[in-house]
């Protein structure tokens, strides 16, 4: 069992107040700032007016947590059609700051934030770097790209809430990355797990050995990784890896991470964010425990309150451990968009990374294409050798992936062993699936 966090210390530091807050006295605040935010969304955005008259709830329906199950989903197509700022909820002046998801496909999502709204993704983020290990006083390398995307700038006020010394680095350059880390010494970095494996080779094409950086923690996010992936990168850089989470169309970095005393999970910061999960295809809300997809509401949001917002992440809720009132996250296992279907088999990327990364002779750099041949679907995982392994050890290699797909996920793939340095490197979040079956089928 955790120590109990009674004197408000917990590995060496002084908690936020919330965190010391009791689960009776959280869900008390959880329930009056449920209420309000349902009435400023219902007040001052006319997207959930109608959504909330089309359901035949008013936010006064909502008298206990439960409640909230009555109201509508918000879903990501319902952002785009609101393009660029109908979903806001202040005058636009009272907008400090706006970011933008990248809108691969359609209209980019606009997200905004007043003063307030800003300070508080400040104050969530500082605490889940102090939840990660970080300290006043520590020099934090950010890598997470600066811009319209969330992670650079999110991560970047959070450092500084918390007395961080921050080198804003950014995405890309990675010779430099490397160079930067070397000579300013951080004890933590920010940045992408797949990003941290290129920079993993870049340390070692210099002839650094990635064990004797500066680095103690790094605090990873934006995509889904293993704990696979958590002991390759514990191992070859020797720091803690401890998973941070959020999206932009519900703030941002820091909805929720991982404790480096326990890495268990990622706790939810439910004084901001209220949970639910639910089964992805009925909608029904499932009870903590079971998996399904995750849903968040903002709670403080001003400028943009999200309402149930459907996030397509794949999770269950679970207690709370180091910080006992909040409900923790499973690491997430992906995303009901990323899931393959191939020949009726439910296959997600994290499952081949898991059996990618235990696999001896490749490296952690792996793509997962997709071709039809005929009305067959095919899956191919094109994995790359390690520097040292020869024909021998590459043909075992591919063996033991096909069998632990066969036998771990129950599909039959193909498998490439492709020579080192030659799959695409990630600059930020990795795109695992090749989809090179014909448009119009596919
Ligand atoms: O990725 C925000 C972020 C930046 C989180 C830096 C953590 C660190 P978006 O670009 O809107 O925002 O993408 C959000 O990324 O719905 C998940 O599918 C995925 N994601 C984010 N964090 C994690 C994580 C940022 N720790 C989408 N594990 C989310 C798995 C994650 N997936």
């Amino acid at each position: 069992m955790p120590e109990a966090a009674t004197d408000g210390i917990r590995n060496g530091a002084a908690l936020d107040e919330a965190e010391l807050l009791s689960a009776e006295a959280l869900r008390e605040v959880q329930l009056s700032r449920l209420r309000a935010s349902l009435r400023h969304a219902y007040t001052h955005v006319p997207f959930y007016r109608d959504s909330f008259d089309r359901a035949g709830v008013r936010p006064e329906d909502c008298r206990s947590l439960g409640d909230l199950a009555r109201f509508p989903f918000t879903v990501k197509d319902d952002l785009r059609a609101q393009y660029p700022f109908g979903m806001f909820a202040v005058p636009r002046e009272q907008v400090r700051r706006i970011h933008a998801s990248s809108g691969t496909t359609g209209r980019p999502t606009v997200v905004g934030y007043t003063e307030r709204d800003l300070s508080h993704w400040a104050d969530v983020v500082a605490r889940s770097l102090r939840a990660a290990g970080a300290r006043p006083g520590h020099t934090v390398h950010i890598a997470y790209g600066y811009g319209l995307f969330t992670g650079g700038l999110g991560a970047h006020y959070g450092a500084e809430r918390l007395g961080c010394t921050v080198v804003p680095a950014s995405g890309g350059m990675t010779s430099r990355q490397v160079q930067i880390i070397q000579d300013f010494r951080p004890e933590v970095i920010m940045v992408t797990p797949s990003y941290m494996l290129t920079l993993l080779d870049e340390f070692e094409r210099q002839g650094v050995d990635p064990r004797t950086t500066s680095l103690k923690v790094g605090v990873f996010g934006a995509e889904p990784w293993t704990q696979a992936m958590r002991r390759e990168i514990e191992e070859r850089f020797a720091i803690d890896a401890v998973d941070i989470y959020g999206l932009s169309e519900v703030m941002g970095p820091g909805v929720a991470q991982e404790c480096v005393e326990t890495k268990d999970g990622l706790h939810l910061w439910e004084d901001h964010f209220f949970p639910e999960v639910v089964d992805p295809l009925t909608g029904e809300v499932l009870p903590d425990g079971e998996h399904g997809e995750l849903v968040l509401t903002s709670l403080t949001k001003e400028a943009m309150p999200v309402i149930r917002y459907r996030t397509r992440d794949l999770t269950r809720l679970l207690p709370g451990t180091a910080r006992p009132a909040f409900r923790r996250m499973e690491k997430i296992t992906g995303r009901s968009d990323d899931m393959i279907i191939l020949r009726g088999v439910n296959l997600f990327p994290a499952q081949i990374e898991e059996i990618v990364l235990r696999t001896p002779g490749v490296a952690p750099h792996f793509q997962l294409r997709l071709t039809r041949e005929g009305r067959m679907d095919h899956l191919t995982v094109r994995a790359e050798a390690r520097p040292d392994a020869g024909p021998e050890a590459r043909a075992a290699a591919a063996g033991l992936i096909a069998r632990g797909v066969k036998d771990g996920i129950g599909v039959s793939v193909a498998v490439e062993i492709v020579d080192p340095e030659t799959l695409e490197r990630s600059v930020g979040k990795i795109k695992r699936i090749v989809d090179a079956r014909p448009r119009d089928t596919a």
